[in-house]
């Protein structure tokens, strides 16, 4: 049977551990591309990926392999986003294999993420296929790290390759292990046609191209499909594999992974983890797991000089073309002007599409500090979804409020453990249990408001540990807590971007230390500003921000021009990320700086 020499597998890793230069290795030793075709990482194609050495939409690639005896198969790798923002599009690559290989670093073991994707694989049923990467390393201790593996994940290691992607050791072992461990794929070739759509990319000459892994049935060019979650109908225009470039092919059957077009014009009409059936003979139901990707963090983007509005705009839907997850809509600022209340999976989402608004659009942007949502229940039994902390009703009409929990798993040295405790009671933590992985590292789990975890959280967290602590968190859901809105005026007037909704017993301490960070960053100017933290109207924190003592070109005297000019354009250069909020001059820095507060 052809489907028995398939093999479709991801590699699930933790951040760095070497799932994408393993990838490249695989690809390079089945001979998919020559060297010199290569480019440095191959599966890691946007510019910024590169930079961050982080996936982020995943990709997939054929490979052919033929084994000792001259068989040949096709291996379809997969491969997934490793960060927890991007967990369901990583669950959703996991749905389209039968395998996963696990690669684990030789020198670190296991991580927070190794254990995430792990149990993520294992509820998919996927065989996992561990390797022990890095061992050309002087501190590789893979006898350790497989013996970590088996007492922690409870998977045999005996076997398992001791691998260096970077210098190419064992990565024939690699191949051999995935054809014969993970199993060949099923399905009724016969049909009706299930295809999962496990990614999908808008280009600009084939439209919308849905990654997919077809579970039953056929799929050719001129098939009449149809999208089970949103009921529309196409025909297909093209089929095809990834050599890793799109390569047609006449069809593509149960068992396969390829890419199906056919003039869908928009990413949000062809879901991950939408299923393709047919739409004459239609599957009795749709693959189980779909859910659509829903926004968890919310922020203001505002062009820095108002008259990109409308450039900005044609940014934000042309990156939404190719990121179903992006949501956006109109909002107005008194500070800021007109801009775009935009939703995101998680800070690292947010991240990346203000990276390349600024790089690839070219545009300037002053972003407000990132909001969760926030769930008001009202005295009069409404609920309000709240994504913006200036829409905050007053609290008159609140009954209560509701905040978004997450289950934090941290991984650390016993060392840290203490260092790691404070800082989670700190952000409202609240202890669940500790594990012990070997006898000198620890699992910590904690329940903790999503808030704070987008307060630097991370950042802290690795600072307190040397670097040493690995994070993972999923959402767990709403519970209630006292929250109040928090204002910053400005000489005299709130700043309506600045407002942020804090925990009512930190708000003291909150609006002291952002009053101190907001004086440090905003530059003096020709006036005295005052800066006040207050909660309804009431003031409880107040800083001062000195006049200069001298115009900046009192010094030029008129004399020399063309000196004055310098100092003018230099002025100018300075004034780049400024936002000007009545009468004084905000930096760019100031509205992100109220995260910075410890
Ligand atoms: P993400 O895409 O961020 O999830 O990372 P990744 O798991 O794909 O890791 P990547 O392949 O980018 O490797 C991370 C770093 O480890 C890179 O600097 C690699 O050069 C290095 N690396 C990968 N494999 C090996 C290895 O076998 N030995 C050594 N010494 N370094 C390796």
């Amino acid at each position: 049977k052809r489907q028995e020499k398939i093999r479709n597998f991801c590699i699930i890793a933790h951040i760095d551990h070497g799932k994408s230069t393993l990838a490249d290795r695989l690809i390079e030793a089945t001979g998919t591309l020559t060297k010199r075709e290569m480019e440095d990482q191959v599966l890691d194609t946007m510019e910024l990926e590169k930079e961050r050495g982080i996936t982020i939409k995943s990709q997939a690639v054929r490979l052919v392999y033929s084994d000792s005896k001259g068989d040949e198969y096709i291996l379809n790798l997969i491969d997934t986003p490793g960060h927890v923002d991007f967990n369901y599009e990583v669950s959703r690559s996991l749905a389209a294999c039968e395998g996963a290989i696990l690669v684990v670093d030789a020198t670190q073991g296991i991580q927070a993420q190794t254990l995430a994707n792990c149990y993520l694989a294992l509820d998919h049923n996927l065989e996992i296929v561990p390797v022990i990467n890095k061992i050309d390393l002087q501190s590789a201790r893979p006898d350790e790290v497989k013996k970590e593996i088996e007492d922690i994940i409870g998977l045999d290691c005996s076997d398992a390759p001791l691998i260096s992607a970077k210098v190419g050791i064992g990565i024939e072992e690699v191949l051999k292990a995935v054809i014969e461990k993970i199993p060949a794929p099923d399905g009724y070739i016969e049909g009706p046609l299930k295809a999962l759509i496990f990614d999908s990319i808008y280009d600009p000459y084939k439209g919308v191209v849905c990654y997919v892994r077809i579970k039953d049935g056929t799929v050719k060019k001129g098939t009449r499909i149809k999208l089970m979650m949103t009921g529309k109908e196409y025909e297909v225009t093209e089929v095809g594999i990834f050599r890793p470039s799109f390569m047609e092919v006449n069809e593509l059957k149960a068992g396969d992974v390829g890419y199906i077009t056919a003039s869908i014009k928009n990413v949000r009409d062809a879901r991950v983890g939408d299923t393709i059936t047919e739409a004459e003979r239609m599957a009795k139901e749709p693959l189980p797991g779909y859910r659509p990707a829903v926004p968890m963090v919310y922020s203001g983007f505002y062009p820095a000089d108002s008259s990109k509005y409308e450039e900005l705009k044609e940014a934000l839907e042309k990156l939404q073309l190719n990121d179903a997850a992006l949501t956006f809509e109109p909002e107005t600022s008194v500070a800021l002007g007109f801009g775009f209340r935009c939703g995101f999976l998680g800070l690292l989402h947010m991240e990346i599409v203000q990276e390349r608004l600024e790089r690839e659009y070219n545009l300037d942007l002053v972003t407000t500090a990132p909001s969760v949502i926030y769930k008001i229940i009202l005295t009069n039994g409404n609920v309000i979804e709240l994504t913006n902390p200036t829409n905050m009703p007053s609290p008159t009409e609140i009954d209560y409020m509701q905040e978004p929990i997450v289950n934090a798993s941290i991984i650390c040295p016993n060392d840290f453990v203490g260092a790691v405790m404070e800082l989670c009671q700190g952000r409202r933590g609240t202890f669940k249990n500790m594990e012990y992985l070997e006898t000198t590292r620890v699992m910590l789990h904690y329940e903790m408001p999503l808030n704070e975890i987008i307060y630097d959280f991370f950042d802290a967290l690795k600072s307190r540990t040397k670097g040493y602590a690995s994070l993972d968190y999923e959402f767990s859901g709403y519970k209630k807590s006292e929250l109040v809105k928090l204002d910053i005026l400005l000489n005299g007037d709130i700043v309506d971007a600045l407002s942020q909704i804090v925990p009512e017993e930190r708000a003291y301490y909150r609006g002291r230390a952002i009053a101190e960070k907001l004086k440090e960053v905003i530059p003096r100017q020709q006036f005295e500003i005052p800066i006040q933290a207050a909660i309804g109207s009431k003031i409880i924190a107040r800083e001062t921000i000195k006049a200069l003592r001298k115009d900046v070109l009192a010094k030029c005297y008129g004399g020399d021009i063309s000196r004055k000019k310098k100092l003018l354009e230099k002025q100018k250069e300075g004034k780049k990320r400024m936002k000007q909020i009545g009468t004084v001059e905000v930096p760019q820095e100031a509205f992100m700086s109220v995260l910075k507060v410890e």
